[in-house]
């Protein structure tokens, strides 16, 4: 089969890398993918998240599966263009979608389904003081989200008061994230280990498969300190959801299925379920409609299963094979530019080292934001940069390998954390 990937990230080039690893895939297609994907798929230049030129697109290249991989994508109705060209989509529709387009929406469906997740109530423009009180009524670790899509970026969370309120201020005015925050969730706060369980569901509830979960680590800074960003590293197994998977996926996945099954919604693609494993038990922090970045970067090299074989299956509607995943451990490591994740960030500097890379290492580099230079050199273009992955017969030899790799990666203003996978949970 032939398949187009819909996106520019380093989730993508991941994707792209196991399609080609897949015995049933002939072709794969990058729409508008990057420099780096560029080595080894066809890239096609276009607007991903306009529905109708990629739905066109995947009709003049004649491809059998697409892959939408990002949220907005999937929140404009990518995967329903494509359906409607009678070409099997991997991902929700704008119905689907929404559980990761609408925050507020979101916890309306984890409250009617009965799943375990923080105290909170979402609140528009014009009720400013109303969610000052509610605010105020937190005991004490304060949690602002946009309600709308914010690239990972529009989640603040801090035990300091004022800031929080200067949050709900600048979000409902528009101010921070626009349209985006015009509507807020404010939540509980809670504390625990983080866990990404992503699911691959084929429209049954009941018919649905985990993927291996990855831990993520989301802010900028070591320690877990510093702005909440897109991801900037992650690791898999996670050693918390040793042999609890089943029950995570029954008390998450399924009956959140269920609920959006009667809702009349047919839910093709990844089921993310952010969770954290308080001191009252594993809880939702959010639900993401599509693979994670970097959880991509670290669960897809780890699955032996035809991917190709999987998400066609999970597109059509057909029973989900037997999943396997590698025993060895994954670790990836995000390399992002100066001043991420407060755009504009700095971008068109030359990035060297990948050379030495492909010279001395095994980790695979799975590039994000790169684009060719005028002479042909790769410069930085995007926030995050690269993704560094390596495997390892443990999470700490994985670790040792991706670091290894990275520090031979440079270029002027580059950051990355140092403690990626250092103390998993
Ligand atoms: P989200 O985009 O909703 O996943 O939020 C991004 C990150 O913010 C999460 O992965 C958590 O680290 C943090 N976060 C979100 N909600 C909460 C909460 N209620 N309590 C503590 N941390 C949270
Ligand atoms: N790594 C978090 C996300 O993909 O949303």
């Amino acid at each position: 089969m032939n398949v187009l990937v819909v996106g520019s990230g380093g989730r993508e080039h991941a994707l792209v890398w196991a399609l080609q690893r897949s015995a049933s895939v002939a072709g794969v297609h990058a729409a508008p993918g990057n420099a780096g994907i560029a080595h080894t798929a066809t890239c096609h230049a276009l607007d991903p998240n306009d529905p109708r030129a990629v739905a066109a697109l995947a009709r003049e290249l004649a491809v059998d599966l697409v892959v939408p991989a990002a949220d907005r994508q999937l929140v404009n109705g990518v995967a329903d263009a494509v359906r409607a060209e009678g070409i099997p989509a991997f991902g929700p529709g704008a119905d689907g979608a929404r559980l990761e387009g609408s925050k507020a929406w979101m916890k309306d469906v984890a409250r009617d389904a009965g799943i375990p997740t923080a105290r909170h109530a979402s609140f528009g423009p014009g009720e400013e003081d109303a969610a000052l009180a509610f605010l105020e009524s937190m005991p004490g670790l304060y949690v602002v989200k946009t309600d709308g899509l914010a690239e990972g970026k529009g989640v603040f969370v801090t035990e300091d008061l004022a800031a929080a309120r200067d949050t709900v201020r600048s979000y409902l005015a528009g101010d921070a994230f626009g349209d985006a925050g015009r509507t807020l969730v404010i939540e509980e706060g809670m504390t625990g280990p983080e866990l990404s369980l992503l699911a691959v569901c084929n429209g049954d509830p009941y018919g649905a498969r985990p993927l291996t979960p990855a831990q993520d680590f989301k802010r900028i800074g070591d320690g877990d300190t510093g702005l909440n960003t897109g991801g900037m590293g992650a690791y898999s197994p996670v050693p918390i959801a040793e042999g609890r998977v089943d029950e995570l996926m029954g008390t998450f996945v399924t009956p959140t299925l269920e609920h959006l099954a009667g809702l009349g919604i047919d839910y093709r693609g990844v089921l993310y379920a952010g969770l954290m494993f308080t001191p009252d038990g594993p809880k939702l922090v959010e639900y993401n409609v599509r693979f994670g970045d970097p959880e991509a970067q670290v669960v897809l090299p780890r699955l032996e299963t035809d991917a190709g074989e999987l998400l066609m299956a999970a597109a059509r509607g057909d029973d989900l094979p037997e999943l396997e995943f590698s025993d060895r451990a994954c670790v990836t490591v995000v390399m992002a530019t100066e001043g991420y994740p407060v755009s504009p960030y700095r971008t068109g500097d030359v990035i060297e080292g990948l050379a030495a890379v492909e010279a001395t290492s095994d980790a695979q580099v799975f590039h994000a934001g790169t684009a060719a230079g005028t002479r042909g050199e790769l410069v930085t273009a995007g926030g995050r940069v690269l993704a560094v992955t390596a495997f390892g017969s443990t999470i700490d030899g994985a670790r040792r390998g991706a670091y290894g790799a990275v520090e031979l990666v440079t270029w002027p203003g580059v950051q990355y954390r140092r403690d990626i996978a250092a103390d998993p949970t």
